[in-house]
């Protein structure tokens, strides 16, 4: 059965069982502050678990778009080293709303594997959490008994709260689990060893490919469980190790969603897939990789220097290293992959085919940037290597790590598995020190002082009319000194102002401040909270008098002429490319 079908037949198959088919939500989480990305299929459930909203559709099955590479659920150092860890994978979940409960999952979940998909049931083990002292839990006997009506008794196994009690995050909601694994060993190997004694122990062979969680409790910032208003099912089946199951192979990477991508590398490489561990590894670790990268830029997210576009950057990263290194690529070669993504799973996430030019030339230019200083950095490495290998000593220091970050832009973990492959450690905490340093380096560079307000006329509040005049008689009503490197500067607040402060991209206005005597230069304009205020050079020498402010009014047009133009701007690009088009920052001046 090819990858495609199997997908399709786990939806069919709960379709039938009453199910609605629910889309993946997008791999980047923009409204979650627990989470950078989709760890599991539940994300986009959490609030129906957790009684905050009610379910659409009390029973659900779909294909979830996941990314395991932070936070609790952190795979990346296991991918490609082994054959059946993902960056990014599918999870196939069957979900029920506060409507059936064990028995139904237990049931489905048996019926599916072994009559629907012909899995072997003697190569098949379940696991039923044991209960745990420290959260006052006893064992699932429920879920005990459920799978003693279906399988011997010898093949299910009592788990710990690690392996059995699922959780999304340090908060959020959880329950206890049953686990379904697999033992795709030889039948030599196992009448030598009982699978169940691999069950659980990173053995490559005898792998978990579904979870049953049964979801109770929800728990909170203290550390305790509270019970959900009501018990729920959230199931997550491995895609890709269902499907290496069902097309009888022992890697993953053996079945047909990565077969295409391999001979598209070993074709450009000339080096073939199975031949020498170091570049199978990297063969591996790139076409897993092509995968998360493609589909967090389809979902919106762009490399870049912090946070979730960081992530992205440094599996992109490693990935070209792995090219360069192991593969002999010295020119940009990801994004060459990407209309294999786009021709293979553009059926189930139309995205990758609608945004397949666009991630290209994204990953490209990520690649490209790379590239330029990925030699320099690892010429520095060797040297740092043979500098260490003749004194004896095998650690590379948090200064060295960090130089190859700053200069070279060489991520941690890349330095850091480079180091590994060499036999030597890495001072992280080192690392952390310098970086921290360098922090304080640059906030002291930007650093200015501000003095305390002082006030001028009585504070009746703050009246904006700039946006029906460009002149209005004004008064100060207090002024402070901000002194910085270059000298001092004057921050003035008006009663009453046209001076429009800087918003949505939009530069403050500048302009004047007349009074009988004197005209001060207005050279910026900010919001601070409710207050409007206006930067000034020079401090008027009579602050106390009546002034006329005046807006620089063609300066004023012209900006809010290309502030409506940037508009109309990402309109037009939105209409001629599509909606991956997004303004990520504006700047009108
Ligand atoms: N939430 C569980 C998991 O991620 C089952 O879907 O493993």
């Amino acid at each position: 059965m090819e990858a495609k079908k199997i997908r399709s037949t786990f939806i069919e198959f709960f379709q039938s069982k009453q199910h609605h088919y629910v889309p993946s939500s997008p791999i980047v989480v923009k409204n979650d502050p627990t989470l950078m990305f989709t760890n599991a299929g539940m994300n986009q459930f959490k609030d129906a678990f957790l009684g905050n909203e009610i379910a659409k559709y009390p029973r659900v099955a779909n294909s979830q778009k996941c990314l395991r590479v932070s936070g609790k659920h952190n795979d990346l150092e296991e991918v490609g080293v082994d054959t059946y860890h993902h960056t990014m994978f599918e999870m196939l979940g069957n979900w029920s709303f506060g409507d059936y409960f064990k028995k139904e999952a237990i049931e489905w979940a048996w019926e599916l594997l072994t009559e629907v998909y012909g899995l072997d049931k003697d190569r098949l083990y379940v696991s039923v959490f044991q209960g745990d002292a420290g959260d006052n839990l006893g064992m699932d006997q429920e879920a005990y008994d459920l799978w003693k009506a279906i399988v011997p008794e010898d093949r299910i196994i009592m788990g710990s709260k690690k392996d059995n009690f699922w959780e999304m995050g340090d908060v959020g909601p959880c329950g206890p689990c049953s686990e379904i694994h697999i033992d795709l060993r030889s039948d030599a190997e196992r009448a030598q060893l009982a699978g169940k004694d691999l069950v659980n122990n990173d053995h490559e062979q005898v792998i978990e490919i579904w979870n049953l969680v049964f979801m109770q409790f929800n728990r909170v910032s203290d550390g305790s469980l509270k019970p959900l208003p009501a018990t729920h099912v959230d199931t997550g089946m491995g895609f890709e190790r269902l499907v290496r199951a069902v097309q009888h192979k022992s890697s993953n990477y053996d079945t047909d969603l990565f077969a295409p991508f391999l001979a598209a590398l070993a074709k450009k490489s000339g080096k073939v897939y199975g031949e020498d561990l170091s570049t199978d590894i990297a063969f591996r670790v790139i076409v897993d990789h092509i995968r998360a990268i493609s589909f967090t830029i389809a979902d919106g997210q762009l490399p870049s220097n912090n946070k979730a576009g960081y992530v992205i950057r440094r599996i992109l990263r490693r990935a070209v290293r792995y090219g360069y290194t192991f593969l002999g690529f010295h020119e940009p070669f990801l994004h060459e992959l990407t209309p294999l993504i786009a021709a293979n799973f553009g059926d189930i996430f139309p995205e990758v085919r609608q945004q397949q030019e666009f991630i290209a030339k994204v990953i490209f230019e990520e690649e490209a940037s790379f590239l330029r200083t990925l030699d320099n950095g690892l010429k520095m490495l060797d040297q740092i290597k043979a500098d260490l290998k003749a004194t004896n000593e095998n650690v590379i220091s948090g200064k060295t790590a960090f130089d190859l970050y700053d200069t070279f832009g060489f991520p941690l973990d890349l330095t850091s598995l480079i180091a590994r492959e060499n036999g030597l450690s890495l001072d992280e905490k080192g690392f952390a020190v310098e970086m921290e340093a360098q922090k304080t380096r640059s906030r002291a560079a930007s650093e200015s002082e501000t003095g305390d307000w002082v006030m001028v006329n009585e504070d009746q509040g703050v009246e904006f009319v700039g946006y029906d005049y460009l002149k209005a008689h004004c008064q100060i009503i207090k002024y402070r000194v901000v002194s910085d490197k270059k000298g001092d500067k004057y921050q003035l607040v008006l009663d009453k102002t046209p001076f429009y402060a800087e918003s949505g991209g939009q530069v403050g206005d500048t302009g004047w401040l007349i009074s009988e005597t004197e005209k001060v230069k207005v050279i910026d304009t900010k919001r601070e909270n409710d207050l409007i205020v206006h930067f000034v050079e020079n401090l008027p020498k009579n602050p106390e008098a009546q002034f006329g402010a005046e807006v620089d009014a063609a300066k004023r047009f012209a900006t809010e002429n290309n502030h409506t133009a940037t508009h109309l701007l990402q309109a037009a690009l939105k209409e001629v490319l599509g909606d991956h088009i997004q303004q990520r920052g504006s700047l009108v001046n």
